[in-house]
């Protein structure tokens, strides 16, 4: 089988250290460009590092002698020695956003970790096993920019993982109205270590800047229809949500609230998360957990040390659902932030649009 070649533009921070790690071996994919600021480039990967690796694996063999090009400078050159490229940079908004654009416009797939492009009405945000179809709005956006291959499809926040697949079996069977989610989210999703943020030893800070919003709304664009070249978002159901960073390195756990408009039995809900696949699973995709939703029975499960790595990090623990009194039922639930929420997300992607002839 043909391999895909493929670049990771910002590979020297957090997330992008976990790109260069997931493709190590990759049966589809070789990493043959990484790139970064132009503090970095012109260097070998190794040394641009220079003691910022962070992955619990060593940096692959195979990446530690690729030269660091520029993300900015050497777009032409980029786009023209591999199929797609991931996107992990941390820039403003707008020059996230510009950067993408540039490598679209210079035909060459970005399958993007950044928020930048998540509310373009034309870039698809596609969690694989609950919305592959929105894939196809890529069409109107290549009209838009002109190209033949190129375009820009996100992932969406780390926060949404695990509550969102739970929600979307039930979602139009049983007439989903209106959750409640608190989040309690690893100090990983801030580009953090314990050796770098001392402070959240043994504490718990309430508020992570622009999260609550992102949790509530990207839900409605997932859920979203393809009308007239653009992803309409779904109006309901109604989420609120409270995110608190917590101490734990990886993995963010969910406190879920839900109410329908047709209750269904608690063992409806969890056959129907037992039984649920997706289009990676259809497709085998070498990514896709072979099981996307857990449910543990027992009562102190999921716990975040004990099941972040389910499936590689790549499937949704659930447990503990019982009726509420307020609304018809609770439950938790757990998904890896770098992982599912980031990096392995983004692969499981890019394998869906190989796998769907859109790269
Ligand atoms: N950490 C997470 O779990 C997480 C989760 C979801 C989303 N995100 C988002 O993912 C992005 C990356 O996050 P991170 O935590 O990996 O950040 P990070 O560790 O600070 O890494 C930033 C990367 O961007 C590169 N960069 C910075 N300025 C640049 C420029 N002007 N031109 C080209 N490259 C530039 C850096 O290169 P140099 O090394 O050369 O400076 C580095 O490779 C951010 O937008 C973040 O919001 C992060």
């Amino acid at each position: 089988m043909k391999k895909y070649n493929v670049g990771v533009i910002g590979a020297t921070g957090m997330v992008g250290q976990r790109f260069v790690s997931l493709l190590d071996k990759h049966p589809w994919f070789n990493l043959s460009v990484v790139a970064a600021s132009n503090r970095s480039a012109g260097k070998p990967y190794a040394d641009a590092l220079s003691g910022r690796w962070m992955m619990p694996s060593p940096v692959p063999e195979a990446a530690k002698s690729l030269t660091v090009m520029s993300a900015e400078d050497d777009i032409a050159s980029i786009a023209a020695s591999v199929d797609f490229v991931f996107s992990a940079v941390d820039m403003k908004k707008d020059e996230i956003k510009a950067l993408e654009e540039a490598y679209a416009r210079a035909e060459c797939p970005v399958v993007s970790n950044n928020s930048a492009h998540r509310w373009t009405p034309d870039v698809p945000m596609i969690i694989p096993e609950v919305n592959p179809e929105h894939i196809k709005v890529v069409d109107a956006q290549r009209k838009r920019l002109g190209t033949k291959r190129g375009f820009i499809s996100v992932k969406s926040n780390c926060s949404i993982q695990s509550y969102l697949p739970a929600f979307h079996p039930l979602k139009d069977k049983f007439g989903l109205d209106r959750a409640l989610v608190c989040t309690y989210q690893a100090i990983s999703g801030a580009g953090k270590t314990f050796e770098t943020w001392p402070e959240m030893v043994d504490n718990v800070i309430p508020f992570i800047g622009g999260e609550e919003e992102k949790s509530e709304q990207e839900p409605l664009k997932i859920w979203g229809k393809l009308e007239g070249g653009a992803i309409v978002p779904a109006v309901s159901p109604a989420i609120t949500t409270q995110c608190i960073r917590v101490p734990a390195s990886d993995g963010h756990m969910a406190a879920v609230f839900m109410a329908f408009k047709n209750p269904p039995k608690a063992d409806e809900i969890i056959s129907l998360w037992r039984d649920f696949k997706g289009r990676p699973q259809e497709l085998d995709l070498p990514s896709a957990p072979k099981q996307f939703l857990h449910y543990f029975e027992e009562e102190n499960r999921p716990q975040t040390g004990l099941d972040r790595m389910l499936e590689n990090g790549m499937a949704v623990s659930i447990g503990r659902l019982r009726p509420d009194t307020q609304y018809d039922y609770k439950f938790i639930c757990l998904s890896h932030n770098t992982l599912r929420g980031a990096a392995g997300g983004a692969v499981l992607l890019a394998e869906l649009l190989c796998a769907e002839g859109y790269i």
